[in-house]
């Protein structure tokens, strides 16, 4: 058979968990808890999946779901938005950005992506037709966190651009965006016809009393955005894959055509309990900011006589960690080298990048029990 995707191997996520099984080592690699969900989260799915309500949802969602996300966005993101024809409940986000790249790329189209790019968006590009151009985030002297060169940014447009997708809190790297960056992508693109898809799914995950800026709030933004978010990193639940595309209703309407032959609707006791949830306890995502700051301080502060050099985590539930005071093998070896030599699984960002890498960084995530990061630390700092 004639492969639509010559170049896609198995996603490196599944690559290295399966290392870590096979090693038995402390797996910091994939990015899910190793904790469960509050219990009462897990009570309301219990109690619907004994109720009657275990056939298929409406497609575009459960209504007091959608309802639950509406107001959340109208609180945080001060925008008001119709539950009926801008938010539509996904099969995790990944579906959510499927659909978004199919709905928008027709062949010949170019999408940009920031490298390092979260490696689901380009075969969903190249399944649409389209090309991905990749503009690398840059460290400078001045700023030594990853960030966006505009300069390379205004260069890579041209008439053929059709989406730009952006991923901030940023995996890997836990950066972030300034309510100036937006304004200043505002200025970049208004002469353009180019769409944008906003991967928000760290929406919650911000350290150090930063703001996170969503393109739901920035007016000028919001009316050409696709905004996808993921209730798995939110309520500790990567598992139930179940996520949410927030769109201007002209958006929504050809998002929603893909939608329903990719997935047609989502597992629905889930949908029923978070809705709930989201309701009884509009605190959760409130306390995430201290829950993980706790996490990523704990685990740096195990790692702080240790050889590697501890890059800034602005956000998300990852720490960067450089190891070219150890070695300077190339990270996708070095992370291998690691799960069988020491027994700690991380994730090798050149993965996500076009362009060879001449840092040395690897991906840890601090998603995990304080016991796991202990043992994890321990390995880490005998090299
Ligand atoms: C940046 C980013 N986008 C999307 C996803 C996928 O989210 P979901 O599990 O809800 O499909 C992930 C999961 O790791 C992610 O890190």
């Amino acid at each position: 058979m004639q492969s639509k995707l010559p170049d896609t191997g198995t996603t490196i996520f599944a690559v290295m968990s399966s290392l870590a099984e096979e090693c038995n080592a402390i797996n910091l690699s994939q990015g899910y808890p190793s904790f469960n969900p509050d219990q009462a989260l897990l009570d309301l799915v219990t109690h619907y999946l004994n109720s009657d309500g275990n056939q298929y949802a409406p497609m575009v969602g459960v209504p007091k779901l959608r309802r639950a996300i509406a107001e959340k966005v109208a609180l945080l993101y001060g925008r008001e938005i119709d539950p009926d024809h801008e938010i539509t409940v996904c099969d995790g986000a990944t579906e959510g950005l499927f659909s978004a790249i199919q709905a928008t790329v027709h062949p010949g189209d170019e999408v940009i992506v920031f490298d390092p790019a979260y490696d689901s968006y380009e075969p969903a590009i190249r399944l649409a037709g389209g090309t991905a151009v990749h503009v690398p985030l840059v460290e400078t002297d001045e700023n030594p966190d990853y960030h966006i060169d505009w300069d390379r940014l205004k260069a890579a447009i041209n008439e053929r651009t059709r989406l730009l997708i952006f991923n901030f809190p940023h995996n890997p790297t836990g950066v972030i965006l300034n309510a100036s960056d937006l304004d200043t992508l505002a200025e970049i693109i208004r002469e353009t016809d180019a769409y944008l898809l906003s991967d928000e799914v760290y929406e919650h995950i911000v350290f150090d009393g930063a703001q996170f800026h969503s393109f739901i709030r920035h007016d000028e933004l919001w009316e050409r955005t696709f905004v996808v978010s993921s209730f798995g990193k939110t309520y500790h639940a990567t598992g139930w894959k179940v996520g949410y595309c927030v769109a201007p209703a002209r958006l929504t309407e050809e998002f929603r055509k893909i939608h329903q032959w990719v997935c047609y609707a989502v597992v629905t006791p889930i949908q029923h309990a978070l809705g709930d949830y989201m309701s009884q306890s509009p605190g959760h995502y409130a306390e995430l900011p201290r829950f993980y700051a706790a996490k990523r301080d704990r685990f740096c502060e195990l790692l702080k006589d240790s050889r590697f050099t501890l890059r800034p985590a602005r956000g998300t539930f990852f720490q960067i960690l450089d190891y070219s005071k150890i070695t300077d093998i190339d990270d996708v070896s070095y992370a291998k080298q690691l799960t069988r030599e020491i027994g700690v699984a991380s994730i090798p960002i050149s993965v996500f990048c076009e362009q060879p890498l001449t840092s040395r960084q690897l991906r840890f995530c601090f998603a995990k029990d304080d016991k796991m990061l202990e043992q994890a630390a321990a390995k880490l700092c005998q090299l």
